[in-house]
């Protein structure tokens, strides 16, 4: 199973990734989490502790140039599992983390910039013989799923809010997803508070043929665990939140 993440910035995606990580974990799957935001931050949902030492840093220098026909084309020097040990960092349960979206530019290597790095080391996972179930939190655009990275998807869930921009921005999403071939794309409803904001949502993707894969209510314990800096499933797993969230990880099959 391999899913993918994406929505626009502030929707939650982070915080419903690790989640969902974290409850496929305590199903008994070995999970790999891959943060593709330049502001990485699926550790905390993780719960890995922040006096850790950061993840080893990855560069430009991984990533090496090939011909190919005519021109030539990017590709990650090492087997992705090499990258994963080298790089990878454990959190709880049996989940790795890989954070991919903060590459640092090596003098030398391939004269490619960090974008190509984040794209062919979502790629180089995706398309891996890893047996994890995975799980990338993207960032909030849909570039670094291109070159191919789509046939591997399994599904890609946009996070949206109820609010007119945020809808409008997951149809776009959704618009790309399809385009690039992926083959289930729906919506994850996210901070939903009331009946009248779950119609509106309902309305909205029913219009632009969304299917809405769950609903996430707005829940107050996500932000107080969130201004304690710590994980909502190390505050409080019965929340509203992670019960939805439970009940969603539990029908992927
Ligand atoms: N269901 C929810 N209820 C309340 N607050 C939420 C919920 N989901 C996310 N948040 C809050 O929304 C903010 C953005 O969440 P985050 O996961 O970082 O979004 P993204 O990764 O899409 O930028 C955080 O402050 C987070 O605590
Ligand atoms: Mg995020």
């Amino acid at each position: 199973m391999k899913i993918a993440i994406a929505g626009k910035g502030g929707v939650g995606k982070t915080t419903i990734s690790g989640t969902i990580c974290r409850l496929m974990a305590d199903e008994g799957r070995k999970v790999l989490a891959i943060d593709g935001d330049p502001n990485p931050n699926l550790s905390v949902v993780l719960g890995i502790d922040k006096d850790q030492p950061p993840q080893k840093s990855l560069s430009t220098d991984i990533i090496e140039r090939v011909e190919e026909g005519e021109g030539w084309s990017f590709r990650v020097k090492f087997p992705f599992d090499e990258i994963l040990d080298t790089y990878g960092q454990e959190a709880s349960g049996d989940i790795s983390l890989l954070i991919v979206g903060k590459p640092e530019q090596a003098g030398t290597g391939c004269m490619c910039g960090p974008h190509t790095v984040v794209r062919e080391l979502i790629h180089s996972a995706l398309s891996s013989e890893n047996n994890a179930s995975m799980v990338v939190d993207t960032e909030a655009s849909l570039e670094h799923m291109k070159r191919g990275t789509s046939k591997h998807v399994d599904k890609m869930y946009m996070v949206l809010e109820p609010y007119y921009r945020s809808l409008e921005a997951a149809g776009r999403f959704a618009d790309m997803a399809r385009q690039l071939g992926i083959k289930e794309v729906s919506a994850i409803a996210n901070k939903v508070r009331t009946d009248e904001e779950a119609d509106a949502i309902k309305e909205y993707c029913s219009k632009i043929d969304l299917p809405i894969a769950v609903m996430v209510p707005y829940d107050e314990s996500i932000t107080a665990a969130d201004l304690k800096g710590v994980s909502i499933m190390d505050y409080d797993q019965n929340s509203k939140a992670v019960k939805a969230i439970r009940e969603f990880v539990r029908s992927l099959n």
